[in-house]
């Protein structure tokens, strides 16, 4: 097991010894960390587990999970290939948006795992996502613009799950996702 490995599994079982958000913690089935290399070029962030990552204990196992894979076969890129997490690691009840203080008591785990992970270029999907690192930008503004911030680069993308039924985002989300190779490419250039 890579030494990365470990300590993202430190980082779990740290959740799970400290126990964040005790509520949420009773009404989910389990934790849901986060899936892929620990050594991945690419982190997807979204909000938070639904109703089958809940079951499944994997992050985007559902129909946004099956949107986002749609995307990343057009960049010729799987599953196996990216590591995906949410903010907010037990599914909040009834899919209710994620409380602030739950996201922000997810927070500090979520910047380990990048610490960790040190990906080239972290995508936030949503506007939790994007607005938990940068509190200022809005979604609708800044979708498909690569934006540094502390070290790290990030693009802010639409949530797959708002855009998968809505003709246009769906399809700027799409325009956007094909932008992630030139992005990376420049990226690994500098
Ligand atoms: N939506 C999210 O934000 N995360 C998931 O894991 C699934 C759906």
């Amino acid at each position: 097991m890579s030494t990365k490995q470990a300590q993202l599994d430190e980082i779990q079982a740290k959740i799970l010894a400290d126990d964040p958000t005790p509520e949420l913690r009773r009404t989910a089935t389990q934790l849901v960390f986060g899936d892929g290399p620990a050594d991945a070029d690419l982190v997807f962030i979204g909000e938070a587990p639904g109703k089958n990552e809940d079951l499944q204990g994997k992050p985007f196992v559902g129909a946004a999970g099956r949107f986002l894979n749609e995307m990343l076969e057009m960049i010729d890129l799987t599953r196996d290939d990216v590591y995906t997490t949410n903010i907010v690691k037990f599914r909040p009840p009834a899919n209710r948006d994620p409380l602030p203080e739950e996201k922000s008591a997810f927070l500090p785990y979520l910047e380990s795992q990048l610490e960790v992970i040190q990906p080239k270029l972290v995508i936030t999907l949503g506007r939790h996502s994007l607005n938990c690192f940068l509190p200022d930008l809005s979604i609708s503004k800044v979708h498909g613009q690569p934006k540094r911030f502390q070290g790290r680069v990030f693009l802010p993308l639409f949530h797959p799950a708002a855009a998968l039924y809505n003709g246009g985002m769906r399809q700027t989300l799409i325009d956007d996702f094909a932008l992630i190779p030139t992005i990376l490419k420049k990226l690994e250039s500098n």
